[in-house]
């Protein structure tokens, strides 16, 4: 233990020697946490302003000693923390902290380099380049797939769509900004530029085309079939009818995994229209791609390899700390040409010969984000994260059973990956899936006000967190499984927390539980 309360020194930064100290003591801390991570409630159960409240108003004007700042993080910050790397974390797209990529994070932020330019640090720009190319290679996508790391999916996606914006022919907006307008455009009038997704595609899409100055004008919904895959004939007539009122089709936004229900759109004819009509496609895989690593399950890059550009999030379900979102482009030349912006001072000798990675992007500061997924691939190796993803899968599969199985329950959307979207529908509840339509009748309210007060009901247990979703207007209750640390155990007792709540809110239940 510490041999504090010592106050820090006037001037310089903390000595190695009590660097060293308090870096076992921090070290020991998250090892403890990760031993005890099943004793914390998922859940914090902070109300809004308390955190904030506990803390003083201003910063210490004097230097306080380690030990008083390592107290207050288990005393003020801990409570406020929702707990992502608890077993029972099930909303969301569940994510880890695996142990080799939180050991990169403390070692990137040890070296603290910033990869903006090659020469800033060559060991983060060629890093960068390697771990991207070998995942492009375990997803088996084409050699001209150039790799480069954003902070998340919806940053890659803007950058995306920057680059789509940037290979339209004839439009200048990097010059001439949304005034710069096509030749065919009337003088002073901004083109009417479009995107293209299904209304199940993350909102991250509709966000870059705000950012980007498109608007939510800029984009077009494409209606999805009854497993919610983008319908391509709707696509197909959508770009038909915009081309003849004037509007200027550029991009479309395929998605392997929705967030809803990792719906899986047909990339491979969406691939062919946008090839029919000069569009660049763009593959939102940012939850999906990770189980396209399992070679059974490689399939669901199918027609990717015709992608313009494509984005996956390690930091989703390849167990790398936040943030990393790895995006790819096969016409980098063209990325390049929508950020780059190399002022004298950034200059350098090397810059015909090597990657500056701040070119591809909006920020000019990168930090060496490649370590911890360097370290987290060389630690699992391609086999052991293939049989971890293997494992959800089936723990999902396990689950979806007994949801078919039992009488008070039903599946709201397949099952593709290790997302289970399902509700309470107790028997004698008059309506079924098939009847939903939007702003359904009383019966419906019933049942989306029941499972919302389950889902609350066994969040607030403590023991597991699950979050709810849209299904065709009706309240789904989804279980995602991606922690590193979630086992059959801990699938079984939210099922189990289910079955006891619903019968707790006083609805009938089966004897037929399958899975306790
Ligand atoms: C399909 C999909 N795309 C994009 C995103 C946005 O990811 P990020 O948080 O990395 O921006 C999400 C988030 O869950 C997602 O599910």
């Amino acid at each position: 233990m510490s041999q504090e309360p010592r106050k820090p020194s006037p001037l310089g930064d903390m000595s190695p020697e009590e660097f060293r100290r308090h870096a076992h003591e921090t070290v020991d801390w998250i090892a403890d946490y990760f031993a005890g991570i099943s004793t914390y409630e998922v859940l914090s159960r902070a109300r809004p302003g308390e955190i904030r409240n506990s803390l003083p108003l201003g910063a210490p004007s004097e230097g306080e000693p380690m030990r008083a700042i390592l107290d207050d993080l288990d005393r003020v910050i801990l409570p406020g923390i929702t707990h992502w790397n608890h077993p029972g974390f099930f909303a969301y797209f569940a994510n880890t902290g695996s142990g080799p990529g939180v050991l990169g994070e403390m070692i990137c932020a040890a070296l603290n380099v910033n990869g903006m330019l090659w020469k800033t640090s060559p060991a983060a720009t060629e890093l960068e380049e390697v771990v991207l190319d070998w995942l492009r290679q375990m997803l088996g996508l084409p050699k001209e797939f150039f790799g480069v790391v954003q902070d998340t999916a919806s940053v890659s996606t803007m950058c995306a769509l920057a680059a789509a914006r940037e290979a339209v022919p004839g439009l200048n907006v990097r010059e001439g900004g949304l005034g710069g307008s096509l030749a065919s455009a009337p003088k002073g009038v901004p083109p009417a530029l479009r995107i293209y997704t299904s209304v199940e595609a993350h909102s991250s899409v509709e966000k870059a085309a705000i950012t980007l100055g498109l608007g939510h004008a800029g984009v077009r919904k494409i209606p999805v079939d009854e497993q919610f895959r983008m319908r391509p004939d709707a696509l197909a007539r959508a770009i038909d009818e915009d081309l003849g009122t004037g509007w200027k089709p550029f991009c479309v936004v395929a998605t392997v995994g929705t967030t809803s229900t990792t719906s899986i759109d047909p990339v491979p004819e969406i691939a062919g229209i946008c090839v029919r009509h000069g569009l660049w496609l763009h593959v939102d895989a940012a939850y999906g791609g990770a189980a396209a690593l399992l070679p059974e399950m490689n399939h669901l890059l199918a027609g990717c390899d015709r992608a313009d550009s494509l984005v996956i999030n390690p930091h989703k379900w390849l167990f790398v700390p936040m943030d990393f979102s790895a995006l790819y482009c096969k016409k980098p030349e063209v990325l390049r040409r929508a950020f780059s912006l190399v002022p004298e001072y950034l200059q350098t000798a090397e810059d015909a010969a090597v990657h500056n990675l701040m070119d591809y992007g909006v920020s000019l500061g990168r930090r060496f984000r490649a370590l911890k997924f360097w370290m987290v691939l060389r630690y699992f190796g391609r086999e052991g994260l293939v049989s971890r993803i293997r494992e959800h899968i089936r723990l999902a599969r396990m689950f979806t059973v007994w949801v078919e199985e039992h009488p008070d329950f039903e599946l709201m959307a397949p099952v593709t990956m290790a997302l289970v979207c399902f509700r309470a529908r107790p028997r004698g509840s008059e309506e079924k899936i098939s009847d939903s339509k939007i702003g359904g009748g009383a019966a419906a309210s019933d049942l989306d006000a029941l499972n919302e007060r389950l889902i609350n009901a066994v969040n607030g247990t403590g023991e597991a967190y699950l979050s709810q979703t849209r299904i065709r207007d009706r309240v789904a209750i989804r279980l995602s499984i991606g922690n590193i640390r979630t086992t059959e155990s801990h699938v079984h007792r939210v099922w189990e927390l289910l079955l006891t709540k619903l019968d707790d809110l006083g609805s009938p239940r089966s004897g037929t539980s399958t899975g306790s």
